[in-house]
């Protein structure tokens, strides 16, 4: 038995309120869960200079990682007694950076990458140098800044 055209048209806008109300109660139910999940969006802060410590943390400690801004930069006190500062993240695939006084480097321990100490690859993965930043002691503070500030 076939039904008449006007009960296939009033179960097919049946069909269409039930779809429709589905739909906008699935976005009442996950649009909250996506908005909780997602974090918000962070300006990003310029930073110009930040302090890194007093030249006396550098006497004990011949390295340190500080924050500039986003970025992880690592402070380095030579064997000569210079400071150098370059940012602490692996040109290669973003892994952390350290200091290796044993070696003379800054060695990237995920894939052995190592950068001499101006911050050029020597060996292993890396495709580019490190970014350098400057470091300026006053009195006893130690001060990193951009590098391409005069
Ligand atoms: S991430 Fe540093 S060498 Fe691969």
């Amino acid at each position: 038995m076939s039904e008449s055209p006007e009960t296939e048209g009033k179960r097919d806008f049946l069909k269409l309120i039930l779809g429709g109300s589905l739909t906008v109660w699935l976005g009442s139910v996950l649009y909250p869960i996506f908005a909780f999940l997602k974090p918000p969006a962070q300006p990003e802060v310029e930073v110009s200079s930040i302090l890194a410590g007093t030249i006396q943390e550098f006497e004990e400690a011949n390295a340190k990682i500080v924050r500039f801004g986003r970025k992880p930069v690592i402070v380095v006190k030579l064997e000569t007694g210079d400071l150098r500062a370059y940012e602490a993240t692996c040109t290669h695939l973003d892994c952390t950076v350290q200091y290796r006084r044993d070696l003379g480097v800054i060695w990237c321990a995920c894939h052995n990458g190592k950068y001499d100490m101006n911050g050029r690859v020597l060996s292993g993965p890396p495709p580019r140098p490190l970014e350098q930043f400057r470091v300026v002691q006053k009195d006893d503070d130690v001060y990193v800044t951009r590098g391409d500030e005069s």
